[in-house]
């Protein structure tokens, strides 16, 4: 069982080490630490870590625009360092529950690189509905590459359809 429990300054190594991690930094656009600590005290973002039942972190998650007018928030990242091990979907509805259950927001979206097919799967089998795509909006070493949308919405939390 995972938690999901708000990050300190002194978790930053760690979260940065994450990051830029070979695995991670191509699904992600790293922070900077002035960007990290931000979100740290930011009142419309959320930085939390995931942590195991022993206490040790093993990945994060970014939320932004919890002062949104529309109660529209944005999944913005997460990234689990230990890989395959069912880490990942735990804490996708930890943050479901989070943003729905106690954010009670109406909406929570997140953009997605279309290549990272990992997290694509992931997020559509926990409910997360595509909304389209923004063609060649990011450009990195010269390469521009596709972001996907995609969002649920309180009520798909509450009532998912049924397959
Ligand atoms: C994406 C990420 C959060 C998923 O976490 P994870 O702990 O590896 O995922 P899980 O073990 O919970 O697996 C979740 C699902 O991913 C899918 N999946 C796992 N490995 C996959 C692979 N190599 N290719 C395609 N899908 C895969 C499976 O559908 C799996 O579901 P299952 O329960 O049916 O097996 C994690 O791999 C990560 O941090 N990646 C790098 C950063 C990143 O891409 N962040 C998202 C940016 S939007």
């Amino acid at each position: 069982m995972l938690s999901l429990i708000p990050t300190n300054a002194a978790d930053l190594k760690d979260v940065i080490r994450m990051e830029h991690h070979p695995d991670n930094k191509e699904f992600i656009i790293p922070y900077s630490l002035s960007q990290h600590q931000q979100a740290l005290e930011s009142e419309d973002e959320a930085h939390l870590k995931l942590t195991t039942e022993e206490g040790s972190t093993i990945g994060f998650v970014l939320l932004a625009g919890l002062n949104n007018p529309n109660q529209s928030v944005e999944f913005r990242r997460i990234v689990v360092a230990l890989k395959g091990m069912g880490y990942g979907r735990q804490a996708v509805a930890l943050v479901k529950e989070h943003c729905f259950e106690h954010l009670l927001c109406h909406r929570l979206w997140l953009d997605v690189f279309e290549d990272n097919g990992r997290a694509r799967q992931l997020y559509k089998s926990e409910g997360f509905i595509e909304e389209g795509t923004m063609r060649e909006c990011i450009k990195q070493d010269g390469i521009y590459r596709n972001l996907v949308f995609m969002s649920m919405l309180q009520r798909e939390y509450l009532r998912p359809a049924r397959h």
